[in-house]
């Protein structure tokens, strides 16, 4: 992970807040190589889940289920969190971990392009991330547009920097320049151009792990 905040503010953060449980520090040893949202983000990821009330959660790049642990935390038994992602070696890694929080019946887990699986679930969503492939993130704001539910939240992570992505060009364009972009830092500007232009959301940027833009529909 390219953490944006500086160690110090880190440090401060870790030290203020409890520390999750067992399964998930063993998910954080599993993802030190592994593009996860990061504790920061998890935390600040269930409590959002829980001030909106979310019984529905979608995914789009769950990974080994580290995001959607959190989650699964903060849902009732009748709750429902669809994990989605193109590796069936991480998604059985996701349902293991799931399963041993108590979680997993609470879980759908999707194995494929998360693009087009969104179009097999209808919404209401409370709650929904988007963490997947970053030229694919525009596609899967237009998806889900009209399956949030008012008062429900869109999430997206790598709103300000990952490893693959130019932040002085996501600037540029955010500022109004049109300056050349490779397909992944183009997904993510264009993702948040539209999300900010769009009269049915209130998007705040959050800088926490990689930044993340968190967007409510009115
Ligand atoms: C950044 S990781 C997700 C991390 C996860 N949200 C977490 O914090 O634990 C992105 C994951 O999305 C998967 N992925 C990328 N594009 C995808 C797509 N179009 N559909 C499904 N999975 C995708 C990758 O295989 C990778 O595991």
């Amino acid at each position: 992970m390219t953490d944006i905040l500086p160690d110090e503010t880190r440090r401060f953060l870790r030290a203020a807040t409890s520390e999750p449980d067992e399964t998930l520090r063993e998910m954080e040893e599993r993802g030190e190589d592994f593009p996860t949202v990061g504790r920061e983000v998890g935390q600040f990821l269930r409590l959002l889940a829980r001030a909106v009330d979310a019984k529905r959660i979608f995914e789009f790049g769950s990974g080994f289920g580290y995001s959607a642990y959190w989650f699964a935390e903060a849902l009732p038994e009748d709750g429902e969190i669809v994990l989605t992602e193109y590796d069936e070696d991480e998604l059985r890694e996701a349902r293991e971990y799931l399963e041993r929080g108590g979680f997993a019946d609470r879980a759908v887990f999707e194995n494929g392009d998360a693009n087009e699986i969104i179009d097999r679930h209808d919404g209401p969503f409370d709650v929904v991330l988007v963490d997947h492939n970053k030229d694919g993130y525009p596609e899967a704001l237009a998806a889900v547009r009209d399956k949030v539910a008012p008062g429900g939240v869109v999430v997206a992570d790598n709103a300000m920097v990952s490893g693959i992505q130019d932040f002085d060009d996501i600037l540029a364009a955010l500022e109004g320049d049109d300056p050349e972009m490779d397909d992944e830092t183009r997904g993510i500007a264009e993702y948040l151009l539209t999300v900010r232009d769009d009269p049915a959301f209130e998007t705040s940027v959050v800088p926490l792990g990689e930044g993340i833009a968190v967007s409510y529909r009115k």
